[in-house]
């Protein structure tokens, strides 16, 4: 606390991003990385790009990058924006497009920065509760609001619905953006990026994704949104109302090389879904409840085995996972997955801590 804090700094309840341990023999699997390198073709543009002309700004409207991801979707140059980390492009959509007279609308259980940022701009809002079996009901979101996002699937649930269900909710919610934040699709969910193309498409379609996943460049800090090119000029307006530059060198040339690598995806999201799955049936048999996920990460409790302890004794063991001691939400672990090698170090440690 300081006497030289803004009166908005003072009302702020900051985002606790998963922890960073610096702990050596450590199964981290805790912020849903990709066990996995990223495209060996990414780091050799990230090297190439370490020269004389790091002196020089980037492109401030990164039109390469732009290019390789329209070209991947087949879309428009123009229907593409890009943030430094799908955290940034949310930011600016939340101010740029969901601060309304209306309160915008999110599910109660979601992505934990939704409300921050809501804070941070003076956003009202409204919780949506999900279901009784921790789905998203797209026909509770129909009532008049400033917005709707939710992640699809669904963090920390692991839970998708089919793209039917947002069309259908698109068609009945007309006149306010709905931003679909898709930052595990490539594990199993239906992408909406396909309602996006060619001439009819919705103008109040958003799609947010990142490269901190499936593409394991989270320490490149890379995201994008894809939308109307009329959404897309508001959140360029805000983008260099901020920062002109938010993608560097670095980042923009390793991110094109990912997005062009998409073979490389598609093998590692493959592993990551096959131990998922193993995964799944192993916790099952020893007695854990796992919502169904189609995202590189499990939700999951044990009738018998508090979650706060549970979290505490793998951490003991040297395994970090998430626990979010929210209502509702208390009892479960947030799991990320892992190699097959972590999966089994972890149903080891779960073997001895329910047995012991
Ligand atoms: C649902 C969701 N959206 C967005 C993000 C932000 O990702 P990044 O800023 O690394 O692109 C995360 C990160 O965990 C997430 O879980």
């Amino acid at each position: 606390m300081s006497r030289f804090w803004s009166p908005v700094v003072q009302t702020l309840t900051p985002y606790v991003p998963g922890e960073q341990p610096q702990m050596e023999r450590l199964v981290k699997l805790n912020t849903n990385e990709s066990p996995y390198g990223p495209s060996p073709k990414a780091l050799a543009a990230i090297n190439q790009q370490t020269t004389d002309d790091l002196r020089l700004y980037p492109d401030p409207e990164g039109v390469a990058l732009k290019k390789a991801i329209a070209d991947l979707h087949g879309l428009d140059l123009k229907q593409v924006f890009l943030g430094n980390g799908s955290d940034e492009v949310l930011a600016h959509i939340f101010l740029g497009l969901l601060k309304q007279a209306k309160p915008v609308q999110f599910p109660d259980i979601t992505y934990s920065f939704y409300p921050v940022y809501c804070k941070l701009f003076g956003i009202e809002y409204q919780t949506i509760p999900l279901g009784s079996h921790f789905e998203v009901q797209v026909e509770d979101f129909t009532t008049p609001n400033g917005g709707v996002i939710f992640p699809n699937p669904n963090a920390p649930t692991g839970r998708a619905i089919p793209r039917a269900d947002i069309e259908a909710l698109l068609s009945k919610n007309t006149d306010s953006v709905m931003v679909i934040d898709e930052a595990y699709v490539d594990y199993g969910t239906e992408s909406c990026i396909p309602l996006l193309r060619g001439s009819a498409y919705p103008e109040n379609l958003l799609v947010v994704h990142t490269l901190s996943k499936s593409r394991a460049l989270a320490g490149l800090r890379v995201g994008f949104a894809v939308g109307h090119p009329a959404l897309i000029e508001g959140l360029e307006r805000v983008k260099n109302s901020f920062n002109s530059y938010p993608l560097g060198r670095l980042a923009q040339a390793g991110a094109i090389a990912a997005i062009e690598d998409q073979a490389h995806l598609e093998t590692t999201a493959g592993k990551v879904i096959q131990t998922r799955e193993r995964l799944v049936k192993e916790l099952a048999s020893m007695g854990f409840d796992t919502l169904p996920s189609t995202a590189n990460f499990i939700f999951t409790r044990h009738p018998n085995h508090a979650g706060g302890r549970l979290y505490q004794a793998l951490r003991d063991r040297g395994i970090i996972v998430r626990h979010f001691k929210s209502p509702r939400i208390e009892e479960f672990l947030r799991i990320t997955i892992g190699t097959d090698d972590q999966s089994n170090e972890l149903i080891a440690a779960l073997t001895d801590i329910l047995t012991g």
